[in-house]
Formats: C-alpha cells, sequence, structure tokens
C-alpha cells in the first residue's frame, strides 16, 4: 500500500476505550510499516485535565501489551512524536477555537475528524465544527457505531450531520468490513469462475454467519445495557457480512457500485412479521459459567448493568432474501458474548448431491462447504467428501484450506489500520452510505418492537456455551446445524 499524503486526524473521545485500544495501536503499526507520511500528526482529544506526557504515559500502558512484540522502544519514540493532547469539552464551543488554534486552520490539508464518543455527542461535535470553518472539502468525518439508537434518531443524527458535510466526507466505520477475508470473499467470487456459477439457490442449501466472543460486556456496561446483541453487532457486522456474501457482482469496485449493491441487498430481506419474530429469532443472556476454565459471572452481575436486565447478549435468526439469486435460501445469523469460542465465520453449505452413489453417515453431510473464517484467523476451507484409503469406499470428510497467514507471509493489516488508511487515502469503498444503514435499522426495528411488545425475555445461558439450547432448534427445524470446525 502507498504511504498517504500528509494529514492531520483527531480524535474526539481520545481518551475512550477504543482510541487506546484500538486506533492509536492501528496508527502505530501504520508507521511501523512506513505508511503514514512523516508530516502526518495526530491529536487525542479528552476532556480530562491533563498534559501532553500524562496523556502518552496512559496510552504507552494501554498499548504495549496489546502490541506485544510489535512494540519497539524506538519506532514507539518516533510515533508518539506525532501525537499531541488537547482537553477539550465537546459541548463547549469555545474548546474548537483552542482546536483550530493547535491545527492551524489549512484548507488544503488532508484533516480527519473521527467522532469515537458517545453518539448523543455527534450533532453537537458536527455543529461545533462547522461553525469553525472545519468542514472544509479535506475534512473528513468518520463515524463510530452505534449511529444512534433505532432508525428515527439515526436519520436524526444523518440529518443533522448532512447540514454540515457532504455525503462524500462522511466515513461511517464498520470495523468488520476491513477485515482482510471479507475482502477476499469478493475476491474469490468476483476474481474466480469457479464459484460464482454455484453462488444461487440452485446449489446453496443454506448460509450461516457467526461472530461468537469469549469477552463478557467488560468495562462497557451502561453503553450495553442499553444497546444490546442485536444493534451493537446485528444491525451493523452481520448485516453487512450478510451483504457481501449475498450481493450481485457490482459493474466495477468504485464505491458508488459496491454501495448500490449492498443497499440492494438490505432491500430484498424479507421484512420480519409478528409470527417470523416469534418463531425465527433467539435472545439470549449469559449467566455464569467459565470460559477457557476460569469462573465468569453472569451478564447481570457485570458493573453497570441492571440486576434485572432483559437486555440481550444473544441473537439468532434466519433471514431470507428476496430476489432471484436467493429466494428460499434461509440465512442463519448468530452472535454472542461469553461464548464457547472466539470464532467470526460465514459458511455456505451447499446441496446435497443428488443421487447418493455412497452411504455417507449423517454428521458428514452437506459434503461441500465453503468455511470463511475471519478470525481467530483468517482462512477459506472448501470441505468435500474423499475416499478414506483402504478397501471399503469410505468417504471421509477432507478440505482445501487456503490459510492467508501461511500463504501470504506479508504483514496482514488489521480492520482498523485498512479503514484509517482509506480515510486518510479518500476511498469510500468499505464504509457505509446514509441509506444503507437506515435500510439496515428498517429491517431489524421490527424485531425489537416485537421483542418489546411482547415480552421477549432473553432466554439464559451458560457462559462458555454456544448460546440457548433455541439457537439450535432454530435450526434443526430446517434439518440443519450449525457449523463447528473439526
Ligand atoms: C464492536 C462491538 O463493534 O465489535 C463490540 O461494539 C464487539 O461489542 C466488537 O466486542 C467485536 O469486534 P471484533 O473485531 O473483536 O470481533
Amino acid at each position: 500500500m502507498a504511504c498517504t499524503p500528509p494529514f492531520d486526524i483527531v480524535f474526539f473521545g481520545g481518551t475512550g476505550d477504543l482510541a487506546l485500544r484500538k486506533l492509536i495501536p492501528a496508527l502505530y503499526q501504520a508507521h511501523r510499516a512506513g505508511l503514514l507520511h512523516a508530516d502526518g500528526r495526530i491529536f487525542a482529544l479528552g476532556r480530562g485535565a491533563q498534559g501532553r506526557e500524562d496523556y502518552l504515559r496512559t496510552l504507552e500502558t494501554r498499548v504495549k501489551p496489546r502490541l506485544g512484540a510489535d512494540f519497539e522502544s524506538t519506532t514507539w519514540a518516533d510515533f508518539r512524536d506525532r501525537i499531541d493532547f488537547l482537553q477539550l469539552d465537546a459541548n463547549r464551543q469555545a474548546d474548537y477555537a483552542k482546536l483550530v488554534e493547535s491545527l492551524g486552520l489549512d484548507a488544503q490539508r488532508i484533516t480527519v475528524c473521527y467522532l469515537a464518543t458517545a453518539p448523543q455527542l455527534f450533532i453537537t461535535i458536527c455543529e461545533n465544527l462547522a461553525r469553525i470553518g472545519m468542514n472544509h472539502p479535506n475534512i473528513r468525518l468518520v463515524l463510530e457505531k452505534p449511529l444512534g439508537h433505532d432508525l428515527q434518531s439515526s436519520n436524526a443524527i444523518n440529518a443533522a450531520v448532512g447540514e454540515c458535510f457532504d455525503e462524500n466526507q462522511i466515513y461511517r466505520i464498520d470495523h468488520y468490513l476491513g477485515k482482510e477475508s471479507v475482502q477476499n470473499l469478493l475476491a474469490i467470487r468476483f476474481g474466480n469462475t469457479l464459484f460464482e456459477p454455484l453462488w444461487r439457490r440452485e446449489w446453496i442449501d443454506h448460509i450461516q454467519i457467526t461472530i461468537a466472543e469469549e469477552l463478557g460486556v467488560e468495562e462497557r456496561g451502561d453503553f450495553y445495557d442499553h444497546t444490546g446483541a442485536l444493534r451493537d453487532m446485528l444491525q451493523s457486522h452481520l448485516l453487512q457480512l450478510l451483504c457481501m456474501v449475498a450481493m450481485e457482482p457490482p459493474s466495477s469496485l468504485a464505491e458508488e457500485a459496491v454501495r448500490n449493491e449492498k443497499l440492494k441487498v438490505l432491500k430484498s430481506l424479507k421484512p420480519f412479521s409478528v409470527e417470523d419474530v416469534l418463531g425465527k429469532t433467539v435472545r439470549g443472556q449469559y449467566r455464569s459459567g467459565a470460559i477457557r476454565g476460569a469462573p465468569v459471572p453472569g451478564y447481570r452481575e457485570e458493573p453497570h448493568v441492571a440486576p434485572d436486565s432483559i437486555t440481550e447478549t444473544f441473537v439468532a435468526l434466519q433471514a431470507e432474501v428476496m430476489n432471484w439469486r436467493w429466494a428460499g435460501v434461509p440465512f442463519f445469523l448468530r452472535t454472542g458474548k461469553r461464548m464457547q469460542e472466539r470464532v467470526a465465520e460465514i459458511v455456505i453449505h451447499f446441496r446435497p448431491v443428488p443421487h447418493a452413489l455412497f452411504h455417507t453417515p449423517f454428521n458428514l453431510q452437506p459434503a461441500n462447504k465453503l468455511v470463511i473464517r475471519l478470525q481467530p484467523s483468517e482462512s477459506i476451507r472448501l470441505y468435500f467428501l474423499a475416499k478414506a484409503p483402504g478397501d471399503a469406499m469410505n468417504l471421509q470428510s477432507a478440505y482445501l484450506n487456503l490459510d492467508f497467514h501461511t500463504l501470504f507471509k506479508a504483514r496482514h493489516a488489521d480492520a482498523y489500520e485498512r479503514l484509517l488508511l482509506d480515510v486518510i487515502h479518500g476511498r469510500l469503498a468499505l464504509f457505509m452510505r446514509r441509506d444503507e444503514q437506515a435500510q439496515a435499522w428498517v429491517w431489524v426495528e421490527p424485531i425489537l418492537a416485537c421483542w418489546q411488545q411482547h415480552g421477549i425475555a432473553p432466554k439464559p445461558y451458560i457462559s462458555g456455551s454456544w448460546g440457548p439450547a433455541a439457537s439450535s432448534g432454530l435450526l434443526s427445524r430446517a434439518g440443519v446445524v450449525w457449523h463447528e470446525e473439526n
């Protein structure tokens, strides 16, 4: 990847968890790889009264363990020269003048304003930026998810932000789109002749998309208890993955072409009726249990979570994309915290052969699966049946494995690094357009409304399990099971 042009990047929420855990480490990695222009500055903004040195000390303490062997003292010393800390209260107009003073308002300079704050502050920050002229065409605005709490609040944010910035200045981030395997999914689908003819209802039985986390809500109990898994993960990450799997070939890789195709998928999602919500969605909440042998508390015992909370930490559902390519093919999506394993994957299950020549045990069906793994490691596996050595015609499941780390020795950029570089370079293709995001809300809202109106409380599941039993039930009604790597 080419080195960036000169830039400034301003992190609102610069002392927050995301900046310390993901964003600044991602920039460090880009710096270490020589991908940042020497004239690239980083401004972390925070409300607290602390000096630059204090900030850098905290930053280093947080970043070092995350970077492990990649933390090199001399590289870090170089990198920290780029960083400044500014005290700014997003609600105080006067503080923005200090920001301009530190940055120097240069309309030719690429300046990224990254809003890693609570969404309630987005409108205020944008209005204040516009007031001081920090909305000129070279300003790029990054909006972290969740963008609002529902369609109405997300529309309100988008409308107000749209008053201050052009749509092509707005980068709505979904870090899952920056993951290498997601882009590889496009490469294998549209760069090869092998898969595309099979990528349709005639040959695909069903599709599963799983994002399972071992982590609980950590320090984010307050945020999470008002959000839940459907808003936090499904409305964004899982639907974006579904779009990547289901979309038609775009006319080019230009941002509008890709985004138009994704929007068509979102518009083709079958709306949920009340019966669908009751029969095809599963809500869960973790109880205490063990993760990798260590005991962990239940969700309701987590800090800042209501002791009688009915927020879901798990959701599974069956979706359908109503178009010529996908009509009748179930898409099973699930995500949860405190699950047995950290894994994110898309599994394409192909149909069984039309006539069974061989006796294949039930656990070997369906024979053909394509497993696109995003986490913990990135790979694409194609499963098929092969004859096991010996006299008898005994079939065995085998796979071709494309392990990106082994195959391509090159360094793999983490999703945030990739996306931050895209913003500096001005590439919008991997960011969500306003209409895409609104459409995702349109689709999930009836689920939220039905859960609330019918008092659907989440089903408990033990931490370290695969979620409530009802999640397996959802699939077994369709005669299938969740994919588990063997
Ligand atoms: C974030 C969610 O968007 O994604 C978190 O808000 C979640 O709740 C995280 O833990 C998962 O991201 P990753 O890349 O670690 O799978």
